[in-house]
């Protein structure tokens, strides 16, 4: 099972960081386009967390289950009005089987990147397509790797320097790998805390989707269905299970 990096401490603060980091209209972007593309059978959420896409996408009237790791990021969604009634399965999205088959699975916000491996990468792909009906679509959103922001011989760089917030990715490149460091401080006090990922190309998930019997459908360079260009930050990406 991988380390859980969402404890208590990480819970008690996510709602209120992703809402300094991310505007609202993005995340009723992203239950819009999940909404459309989900079908009878309900959508499978892998990492649903506090239930910040989750709860919006079930009151829309989708059916929505969920894969989590951190029982406290969970409790979190479960004290919500509405989060309650969203069966979530604790356990290893690269791994963990849920009843019934579902027309939509997403995972988003970087979230692919905490399988810190390529085959466990490679595995969340399969995973999802045990769950899928065929038809049913595969949803990612998560940032194109950084590396032509990192000068050649450097493996640290700065996204965010505020009175608040120091945070660092240090990247090791010859595997993928980034941890994320981030110094807080809140009411007068600091944290430090880091989590590893494993960054991945958007080619590399078309392939991943291949191995696991799906065929690329879509790219944006957002949930607006911007267009993915050299210089899009961020992806999200639809495949579907043949
Ligand atoms: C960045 S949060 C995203 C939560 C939610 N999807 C959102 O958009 O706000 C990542 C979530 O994925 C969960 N997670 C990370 N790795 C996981 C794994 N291997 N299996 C299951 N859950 C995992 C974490 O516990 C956390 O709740």
């Amino acid at each position: 099972m991988p380390e859980d990096h969402f404890g208590e401490d990480v819970a008690a603060t996510y709602d209120d960081e992703v809402a300094e980091m991310l505007d609202a209209s993005t995340t009723d972007a992203a239950v819009e386009f999940l909404a459309e593309l989900a079908g009878e059978d309900g959508a499978l959420e892998l990492g649903i967390g506090t239930g910040r896409i989750a709860i919006p996408l079930a009151r829309r009237g989708v059916a929505v289950s969920g894969i989590d790791l951190s029982s406290a990021m969970v409790a979190r969604m479960r004290g919500k009005p509405g989060g309650s009634e969203i069966p979530v399965t604790l356990g290893d999205f690269a791994a963990t089987r849920v009843e019934g088959r579902f027309s939509l699975a997403y995972l988003v916000f970087n979230t692919i990147m905490n399988l810190t491996t390529q085959d466990e990468q490679v595995a969340c792909f399969q995973n999802v397509a045990r769950h899928l009906e065929p038809g049913g679509r595969f949803v990612i959103e998560v940032g194109v790797p950084e590396l032509q922001r990192l000068p050649p011989g450097e493996t640290v760089r700065a996204f965010e320097i505020t009175p608040t917030h120091l945070g660092f990715d240090e990247f090791e490149v010859a595997t993928q790998g980034l941890v994320s460091h981030h110094y807080s401080i809140r009411d007068g006090k600091a944290t430090v805390h880091s989590i590893p990922f494993r960054y991945v190309w958007p080619a590399e998930l078309d392939l991943m989707a291949r191995l696991a019997g799906m065929t690329f459908r879509e790219r944006w360079g957002g949930w607006r269905r911007e267009p993915f260009t050299a210089e899009s930050s961020m992806h999200v990406s639809v495949w579907e299970k043949s």
